[in-house]
């Protein structure tokens, strides 16, 4: 048994310590606990646009991932950025790159994006006939494999695919824009999936998108989250490296004990 003044010093230090390195292993931050340290992954949608580049650049030393969404005016109303802007910003980091494709026919485009260099490629189930088909081309292609469910959706009938995939996204919110506010039932499904997860022993990220800010970041990561997206946290803040360390530190005081 390890006493909690232990954990509270090992989690204050391993938020020091800072990013995991993106490749999701656990690690002991105390010697005697081992648990995932959290994902934090900043969404380039809150960023700005013109200066892309630099954006990320700011929080190269503290993210663990670049969220990157990509938005085609079907699948969802917006539109943002494509593959040429992804290949064009993949020279100017090292930061894993953690795609969200939100696009109709992802099994035409998804393997471009791993082709392209992406550490993650998620798409959403709503969008996609045969998820576990587009998985494994993507893991063929080199990639970690994303299932993505949007607001409306229930997770109960994706359970039985997960071992298929290496990320499970789970919105916080209904997909298509930054900046909306956080809904908490959602977390249902966060907690359904880690119990599930848990129990299958599955290596899987269980990522939440959506209105993750400093007040509602515990509480995801109470659920049961282990990677958390966050935009307007991160670029609308004047400091975004120190909002991501503070978002980590958050996280990982809120994480469930192993
Ligand atoms: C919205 C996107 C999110 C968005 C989150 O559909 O998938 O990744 O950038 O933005 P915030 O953190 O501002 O809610
Ligand atoms: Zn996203």
């Amino acid at each position: 048994m390890v006493s909690s003044r232990r954990v509270a010093a090992g989690c204050a230090r391993a938020a020091r310590r800072g990013r995991t390195g993106g490749d999701g292993r656990l690690r002991s931050y105390t010697g005697l606990v081992t648990v995932p340290l959290p994902i934090v992954a900043p969404s380039i949608l809150a960023a700005d646009f013109a200066r892309l580049a630099d954006e990320v650049r700011a929080i190269e030393d503290t993210a663990d991932w670049v969220h990157v969404d990509v938005m085609d005016n079907h699948f969802v109303p917006n539109l943002t950025i494509g593959l040429p802007v992804v290949q064009s910003l993949r020279a100017a980091t090292r930061l894993p790159f953690d795609v969200h494709l939100m696009i109709e026919d992802p099994r035409r485009w998804a393997p471009g994006y791993a082709d392209a260099g992406a550490y993650n490629v998620t798409f959403h189930a709503e969008a996609c006939a045969d998820p576990v088909a587009l998985a494994k081309e993507l893991r063929s292609a080199g990639a970690k494999a994303g299932l993505a469910i949007d607001r409306d959706t229930p997770i109960e009938p994706y359970l039985d695919l997960l071992p298929s995939f290496d990320t499970l996204l789970i919105m916080t919110i209904k997909a298509g824009f930054g900046g909306q506010r956080f809904i908490p039932n959602l977390l249902d499904k966060v907690r359904t999936a880690r119990r599930h997860v848990n129990a299958g022993h599955l290596e899987l990220r269980i990522e939440v998108d959506g209105g993750i800010a400093v007040d509602t970041i515990a509480e995801a990561a109470e659920a049961g989250a282990d990677a958390f997206v966050a935009g307007t946290a991160v670029f609308g803040a004047d400091d975004p490296a120190e909002a991501v360390r503070r978002l980590r530190s958050l996280a990982q005081c809120a994480a469930p004990r192993a």
